[in-house]
């Protein structure tokens, strides 16, 4: 049996034919036009209980380079964006395509979320020289949105959440993650995401005013008549990309469920294993990650080659972790990464997808227990 990594399902085009003939028929195929104004209206309402708002983007990547350089508290002394080594590349990446150098920070050995003891002294130690923070809500876990809040008035730093994995991940009080936030929340709408189309990402926030800017921004800086007013590149997602996305609203609720089902088979099928913590009510899953015990993690390439012999995939993110790669590693200023280090080596990214059984979860686990006796 074959049991792959992850399996995208982006909504079939193929069903969608009417919808796309509607397209064709409008002659409008991106601008912020009438699908994609229908996507945020719904995403909104739907995920975010109708609080705030939602700007599309083309990308998670290219939205958090937007809400970035819009955050970013200028001076020729602050450059630095505060944040996780334990993320994906783009988080850097963006920081510096916004003009900033990333300053890595540790994380909490539970919730592998930036340890917020940590992002204080970084912000005491640095004072005025950091310009905004990047928190990752890592793999769909919640961050604490008012401990953020708090910094940004009390440093004068801007707050840009990278949520990319959390479209669906519910808070502690009940509502969708970000939920009304006044800085900019970041979520990836990628094939290989939870909340699956082909390339997009969506803004949420809840103050109008930098939605609108973002919005401008993301549209060559122009104001209100074609004439630019603000720093601007092309972030506008197509109307089909916003068809893909209406599409995947519709059974999101039943992927998320099922995934939950998933992790907590996972989690009977592993006692004794590390989990993260989980932060708020629900995290959707895209996948499981999951801990080796310390003394295996020199094991974990042969560990990985042979669940790939018996036909299962399993990753590592994030490891290598941003200040081991060598662009970020030449470019970027680090801190103490004692713990992102430990989870780094030994993190191990279980398969999950929406048409995956239980039945496959004790297929995964069962392999994996007896490769880890087979390595060790
Ligand atoms: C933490 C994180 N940030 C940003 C991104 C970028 O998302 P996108 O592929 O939509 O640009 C990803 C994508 O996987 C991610 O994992």
């Amino acid at each position: 049996m074959r049991i792959p990594f992850l399996r995208p399902r982006p909504a079939a085009l193929s069903q969608l034919v009417t919808e796309l003939r509607a397209i064709e028929g409008s002659g409008v195929y991106s601008n912020y036009g009438p699908v994609n104004s229908r996507l945020e209206e719904a995403l909104t309402n739907r995920l975010f209980g109708g609080l705030g708002g939602c700007l599309t983007v083309n990308c998670a990547t290219t939205g958090l380079i937007l809400a970035i350089r819009d955050a970013a508290k200028s001076s020729s002394e602050r450059k630095f964006a505060l944040m996780p080594s334990f993320t994906f590349a783009a988080t850097a990446h963006a920081a510096i395509w916004a003009g900033l150098t990333p300053l890595f920070c540790d994380i909490n050995p539970e919730t592998w979320t930036m340890r917020e003891c940590d992002v204080e002294g970084l912000l005491e130690s640095y004072r005025e020289r950091i310009s905004c923070i990047v928190p990752y809500a890592t793999f769909g876990n919640c961050v604490d949105l008012d401990f953020y809040d708090q910094l940004a008035s009390k440093y004068d730093v801007g707050v840009v959440i990278d949520a990319a994995a959390s479209l669906g991940s519910v808070d502690q009080q009940g509502r969708g993650f970000g939920a009304g936030f006044p800085h900019a929340v970041v979520y990836s709408m990628h094939a290989t995401k939870l909340f699956a189309t082909a390339e997009a990402g969506v803004i949420h926030c809840g103050d109008a005013d930098r939605l609108a800017r973002l919005r401008a921004m993301g549209n060559f800086g122009f104001g209100s008549s074609r004439v630019t007013t603000m720093p601007g590149l092309n972030s506008k997602l197509s109307e089909v990309g916003a068809l893909l996305g209406l599409a995947k609203l519709d059974h999101f609720k039943d992927v998320v469920a099922s995934r939950l089902t998933l992790a907590d088979s996972y989690k009977a099928h592993l006692p004794g294993f590390t989990f993260q913590r989980v932060v708020g009510q629900r995290i959707a899953y895209g996948f499981l990650p999951v801990l080796l015990p310390a003394a295996l993690s020199g094991q974990r390439s042969e560990l990985v080659a042979a669940m790939s012999r018996q036909g299962i995939g399993v990753r590592h993110y994030f490891s290598p972790h941003l200040a081991e790669h060598p662009f970020f590693a030449t470019l970027c200023q680090t801190s103490n990464l004692t713990v992102t280090q430990d989870i780094s080596d030994r993190i191990l990214s279980l398969p999950m997808s929406d048409t995956m059984t239980n039945e496959e979860v004790g297929i995964v686990c069962a392999t994996l227990l007896n490769a880890l006796e087979f390595v060790a």
